[in-house]
């Protein structure tokens, strides 16, 4: 059987999304898209149904599970819709613009008692990533104690404020950090440049290790993701973003891709296949609301202490059983 997919927001993530459930996706296809964008949505449905209300794409009968691209502010309203709905989800990041409105998607699953919303923090599924969390669980590069995280951007969009930096950016090194280490973050300190960018960011978790993030939003040559994981008998990092080298006028190179789209195509693509599959399987995995609202949580703590400059202590509510 394949599973009727809808897809809300056909912007640069939607339409992605929509092209690997068209193309790349076995054992689901692409039902309806959404968008307030009329016209979007038609050249992103491939003669599926369109729609310019998310809400009746998540009520049609035509459509059995929703991937939400649509903007951050949306996401919280209609992951409660396929809550309430019954109709597994896959929410972009963040899971919603606040951590209250995170915390009402953990309450409403609870109270169904089932996980039908996984958020898209994508880089649990990049081979780099992967690669590195077997790492950390074989043993071999020791008990870890650091964890350096570089994000850099080429140029942000002038609506990108300095707290978009830690929302909208930083929240893939929090999830991505929790992941790899197995760790809660319990403090965070914030040191910026004049006018916000670039600033770093320093993480403990409940282990100890500490979590250092660089966020350049206006880095100039490129997108440049990169991370690397330090034990006490060894560390692992990425290697070059490209899986090439060339050798050209006495030097040897490799390109940056102008943002997340490229550098990230295979993990967007298998984040949209096991998701799928877990659908089939009535499981869930990859990251949960509870990982979500967390995430969400931690950033907005960050953003409401950064000014101060001291040392933010990181607090959450005990984690419900439906997500131990
Ligand atoms: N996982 C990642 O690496 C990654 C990367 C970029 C963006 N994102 C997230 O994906 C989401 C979309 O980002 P984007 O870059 O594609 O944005 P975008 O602006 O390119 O696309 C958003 C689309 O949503 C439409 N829209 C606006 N309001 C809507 C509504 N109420 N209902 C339905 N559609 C609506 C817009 O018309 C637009 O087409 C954001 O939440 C962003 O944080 C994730």
């Amino acid at each position: 059987m394949s599973l009727a997919v809808g897809v809300i927001g056909t912007g640069v993530m939607g339409a992605e999304h929509a092209r690997l459930l068209r193309d790349a996706t076995s054992g689901a296809h692409l039902a309806a898209v959404c968008d307030a964008d009329e016209a979007r949505a038609a050249a992103a449905a491939a003669g599926g149904a369109v729609f310019t209300d998310g809400m009746a794409l998540i009520a049609s009968d035509k459509v059995q599970a929703v991937v939400i691209a649509s903007p951050d502010a949306t996401h919280a309203q209609y992951a409660l819709a396929c809550v309430a709905a019954g109709k597994p989800v896959l929410c972009e990041k963040p899971i919603a613009a606040t951590a209250a409105e995170g915390l009402a998607i953990v309450q409403a699953e609870t109270a169904l008692g089932s996980r039908l919303v996984t958020v898209g923090f994508m880089r649990r599924f990049d081979p780099a990533y992967t690669e590195m969390q077997a790492a950390r669980i074989s043993g071999n590069i020791g008990t870890p104690v650091l964890l350096h995280n570089i994000h850099r951007n080429a140029a942000a969009p002038a609506w990108f404020t300095g707290a978009m930096a830690v929302t909208n950016s930083l929240v893939h090194e929090i999830d991505i950090s929790r992941w790899l280490l197995g760790s809660e973050m319990v403090t965070a300190q914030v040191t910026s440049a004049p006018g916000g960018d670039p600033m770093l960011v320093t993480m403990q978790t409940d282990k100890g290790e500490i979590v250092s993030t660089e966020v350049f939003m206006n880095a100039t040559y490129g997108y440049h993701v990169h991370a690397q994981l330090v034990g006490r008998l060894g560390s692992v990092e990425m290697a070059a973003p490209t899986r090439t080298l060339t050798n050209l006028a006495a030097a040897q190179s490799f390109g940056f891709p102008p943002n997340w789209v490229p550098r990230f195509t295979d993990a967007y693509r298998l984040q949209m296949q096991t998701w799928v599959d877990a659908v089939a399987m009535g499981i869930h995995v990859g990251a949960s609301a509870w990982d979500g609202y967390v995430t969400t949580s931690i950033a907005e703590q960050i953003v409401d202490g950064m000014a101060a400059g001291n040392r933010i202590d990181l607090t959450f509510p005990a984690r419900p059983a439906l997500y131990a």
